[in-house]
């Protein structure tokens, strides 16, 4: 059983996990419009990924006996600007999303709540790791700079991006 204020904050929570996805799906778009196959691929992935963090905690609410209230998704931006700046974008999201899956973490220690700091430490966990992926493709970013060939190579090698696991059920 989660409270009413862990079932509200649970419910914004799956909105920005759907926004999340939302912005990967336009991000993907964009990158097919540059030309990039590999970075449309990628987003294409981190779109699937943003789609199971989204009904993970759907499932945790109802698996819980909370009600999921489904909210309006925000319209994400149509253009991104350059490979690196995509990346950019890229990393300040994820990190505002750790900061808001911490929030989360520290309401469910404030209520004692086991069962949800329990199923948040995935989440926490699994931001490490999104953040650290964005950071590997950065790097390269920076160094290659606006040399063409340099992309191409990035392009190529992100877009071996395998399919995210589905997750096991909560
Ligand atoms: Fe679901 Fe990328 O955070």
């Amino acid at each position: 059983m989660i409270s009413e204020k862990m079932q509200v904050e649970l419910n914004e929570q799956v909105n920005k996990e759907f926004y999340s996805a939302y912005m990967y799906l336009a991000m993907s778009a964009y990158c097919n419009t540059l030309g990039l196959p590999g970075f449309a691929h990628w987003m294409r992935m981190q779109y699937e990924e943003e789609s199971m963090h989204v009904t993970k905690m759907y499932d945790y609410i109802l698996g819980q006996g909370g009600e999921v209230h489904l909210q309006s998704i925000e319209e994400p931006a149509k253009e991104y600007g350059t490979p690196l700046e995509i990346f950019q974008q890229t990393l300040e999201h994820e990190q505002f999303i750790t900061s808001m899956i911490h929030k989360l973490m520290d309401l469910a220690i404030s209520e004692r709540d086991y069962a949800t700091q329990t199923f948040l430490q995935w989440y926490v966990t699994e931001q490490v790791e999104e953040e650290a992926n964005v950071n590997d493709i950065l790097a390269p970013l920076r160094m290659v700079g606006d040399d063409k060939s340099g992309l191409m190579m990035i392009d190529q090698k992100i877009g071996g991006r395998l399919a995210p696991t589905p997750l096991p059920a909560n």
